[in-house]
């Protein structure tokens, strides 16, 4: 695919995708909710699934070295983060993954770490693992000057350390605040972390989707601390939307916590796809220049969206994220009641994700997808103006 060629599909044609997205509402409904992008499929990712479909290679999921030296050459041309190919794992998805590595550093009972607002499955998995979940919210910071009005509980983080946290979830860049951490955040967590005993999982799937303005720092190439202490967890699913061909990869940077890391069911690779596993290879090996194309649309998105709140709904508060797609958007000001998100789908016909599935500080937000068209994010925002 060539540099100008992500043509984003009509609304008529994207109803007729089978996704979650498009098929979770009546057909009245604007769908921009489930973090997926509507856009057409990276040309090599394309080519690799047509050739596989064509030759019926659609067996089991066997030795992909692949993966390993894909990730780490997309890895050091991206953020300049040399590692260990042999030490990248495949996974069904960042889910399983992460359940899986809760199963290895965790039992019953024992303390998991996490800040709200964070992406609804971080409850999901500790919940499946029956752990103790320790919340720690970011503050609302209107000081802030990362763009997202958020910040970090420092003394929260460390208090809850100290009280025996076991491992602590990390996501970064941030689902659904739209941050990214800064070196010096995250050479703090690994020192904090070694400090007390505890492991970092880091959900990075969203890294490949970050803007210019505020980079990406892959938590294990901090050096010191963080390659004893971290394990991140990412895909090419996010960045690429190919989150249905279920693969994702678990990577650490030390010897002992890959051979750490041996204790994890040996059953996760196999129940990766074969499709999945091939794509991502194609995605992290050709797929940087559809992916800085999808970069420039949502640059324009991201803009697209201040610039239609504040000329037509000036009373919703919103951010500017630095990764990703996801505009996390205030709607305390609108009087909505306990759940915007259901309301602005009965009375406007769009569809969010409603706040409160982040946890309870985002009870007066919704968070909108604007991997979409700039037709369908206009529309979008006209159909709630209309109601208000
Ligand atoms: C932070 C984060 N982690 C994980 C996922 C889901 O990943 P997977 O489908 O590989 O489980 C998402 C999906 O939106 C996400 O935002």
């Amino acid at each position: 695919m060539s540099e100008s060629q992500i043509v984003i599909p009509s609304l008529s044609e994207l109803q007729t995708h089978r996704s979650e997205k498009w098929r979770g509402f009546p057909h009245d409904v604007l769908p921009l909710p489930v973090a997926e992008m509507d856009f057409p499929v990276a040309e090599p990712i394309r080519e690799v699934l047509i050739e596989m479909v064509k030759t019926s290679d659609l067996g089991y999921l066997g030795s992909i070295p692949e993966l390993g030296t894909s990730f780490a050459g997309f890895a050091k041309r991206r953020w300049n983060w040399t590692l260990e190919p042999a030490f990248v794992r495949a996974a069904t998805d960042v889910g399983v993954a992460v359940v899986e590595l809760l199963r290895v550093f965790t039992k019953p009972g024992d303390r998991v770490l996490f800040s709200s607002p964070i992406y609804q499955n971080f409850y999901t998995w500790m919940r499946e693992t029956n752990v103790e979940m320790v919340d720690v919210p970011y503050l609302i910071d209107p000081a802030s000057t990362d763009g997202t009005g958020w910040s970090h509980d420092w003394s929260g983080i460390e208090a809850a350390y100290k009280s025996g946290v076991v491992v602590h979830l990390l996501c970064n860049p941030h689902n659904p605040l739209g941050k990214v951490y800064t070196h010096e955040d995250l050479l703090r967590i690994a020192e904090l972390a070694k400090k007390h005993g505890v492991i970092v999982i880091s959900d990075e799937i969203h890294a490949p989707l970050t803007f210019e303005e505020q980079p990406f720092v892959p938590f294990l190439s901090l050096g010191e601390n963080a390659p004893e202490v971290g394990i991140t967890v990412t895909a090419a699913s996010k960045g690429w939307n190919i989150a249905g061909l279920k693969c994702a990869i678990i990577v650490s940077q030390s010897q002992k916590m890959h051979e750490k890391l041996n204790e994890l069911a040996p059953a996760m690779h196999y129940r990766a796809s074969l499709l999945g596993a091939f794509a991502t290879v194609a995605a992290f090996e050709k797929g940087e220049p559809w992916l800085d194309q999808a970069l420039v649309i949502l640059d324009q998105n991201r803009h697209l969206v201040a610039n239609l709140i504040s000329s037509r709904v000036p009373s919703i508060k919103y951010s500017i994220p630095h990764c990703s797609y996801l505009a996390w958007l205030d709607l305390s000001n609108l009087n909505l009641g306990e759940d915007p998100g259901a309301v602005l789908i009965d009375r406007a016909k769009v569809a969010f994700n409603s706040g409160h599935i982040y946890g309870e500080l985002g009870k007066s937000y919704v968070r909108l997808n604007f991997a979409t068209s700039p037709a369908i994010i206009t529309e979008a925002i006209e159909r709630i103006a209309r109601v208000l």
